[in-house]
């Protein structure tokens, strides 16, 4: 495990408050679940748990599992649409797409594309970005820069797994974790001193790779039968170590960001915590000093959705009332790279 530098030593180089004239704005949010819901009685009866221990260990009772033949890009398209309504922004104003995933309709092409032209994002640019749980920060981050930068009016960003299809059905250790689903965020330009994306921290440790990985998805093990016949083909992890790097590092980083902004917890009113387990969200608001009514959690009805995660809470917080314009939202995700980050924004136009 990589250490990072003293909290004195740390060179805050993700930090920022946007300096110029624009800040790149959240404006609007869609999302896509599948209809089919998998509860924990179901996964009782494929694999050896119980729904008492699926609950208690992490919270959750049931996600959704999209049919045979569904792949990614379907819910993207639909969360796409969505998002771009809810915007009043028509599809061919957009620039760009950055798709956060890693269970894309396919390695190559890159499903961003397969969404602008199903979309019909005429104007737009699209590729995917791989980051895992951590996925969908990422890719806001990066438009966030393009459009500060002056070099993008208005990009979609899309988070979304089929978690589906690289779980292992018979291991109880993770097909009880995760779900499937998309969604979408419109960021767009605004001016300087409005909402928007205030600072971002992301952190890296590749150190730890192996704890959570799918083996066989790439050049370092390719598509072998004999790798297929070991089911190298499924996601793998080391729940504790995750669990443990997990709870450390969101209030780290959250801490952190919060610090080099100049903020505190009392300027949070609304935490949206990548939801991989109860038992890693409530330390995080623990430590945060955020109370748990200000605190997303989703985790119950709709699990682990990795890159799907952050769009899927924004969408509830909003349904429920508790994200409106002007909100001040801190993000802040963890998962396999292993890779963490946090964002504070004021959502809204
Ligand atoms: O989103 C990406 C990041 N991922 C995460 O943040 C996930 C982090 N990890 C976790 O959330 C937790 O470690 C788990 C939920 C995966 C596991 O919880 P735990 O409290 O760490 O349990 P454990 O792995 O220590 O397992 C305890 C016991 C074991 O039995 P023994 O060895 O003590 O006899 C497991 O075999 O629970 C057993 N177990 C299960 N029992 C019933 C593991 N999975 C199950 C299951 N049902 N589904």
């Amino acid at each position: 495990m990589t250490e990072l530098p003293a909290p004195g030593d740390h060179p805050k180089a993700g930090h920022r408050r946007t300096p110029g004239a624009r800040r790149a704005r959240c404006v609007a949010v869609g999302t896509a679940l599948p209809e089919r819901r998998l509860t924990n009685a179901d996964l009782a009866k494929l694999v050896d748990t119980s729904d008492e221990w699926i609950v208690t260990r992490t919270g959750i009772r049931e996600r959704r599992m999209a049919d045979p033949g569904t792949a990614l890009s379907d819910l993207a398209v639909v969360a796409a649409r969505e998002c771009l309504d809810r915007a009043g922004i028509q599809a061919d104003q957009l620039d760009g797409i950055i798709c956060a995933t890693i269970t894309g309709d396919h390695v190559m092409p890159a499903t961003a594309n397969i969404i602008q032209h199903r979309i019909g994002a005429r104007r737009a640019w699209g590729y995917d970005l791989l980051n895992a749980c951590n996925g969908f920060l990422a890719a806001l981050n990066t438009a966030a820069a393009f459009v500060e930068a002056g070099r993008a009016e208005r990009i979609l960003v899309v988070g979304g797994d089929l978690m589906s299809s690289l779980v292992d059905f018979r291991d109880r250790n993770t097909c009880v974790l995760f779900g499937d689903g998309c969604g979408a965020v419109l960021v767009e330009a605004g001016p300087g001193d409005g909402y928007g994306l205030i600072g971002f921290e992301m952190h890296s440790d590749g150190g730890s790779a192996a704890d959570l990985i799918v083996p066989c998805s790439g050049s370092a093990l390719p598509a072998t039968a004999d790798a297929l016949a070991r089911g190298e083909q499924f996601l793998k992890q080391n729940g504790k170590a995750v669990f443990q790097q997990a709870v450390r590092r969101m209030a780290e980083v959250s801490t952190s960001l919060l610090d080099g902004l100049g903020l505190t917890s009392a300027d949070i009113d609304l935490l949206v915590p990548h939801q991989a387990n109860l038992r890693i969200i409530q330390p995080t608001a623990e430590r945060l000093g955020v109370p748990m009514e200000k605190v997303v959690v989703n985790i119950d009805r709709v699990a682990n959705t990795t890159a799907g995660t952050i769009p899927l809470a924004l969408a509830d917080a909003e349904a429920s009332g508790r994200l409106h314009q002007g909100t001040r939202v801190l993000l802040v995700a963890f998962g396999g790279g292993l890779t963490w980050g946090a964002a504070y924004l004021t959502w809204g136009r």
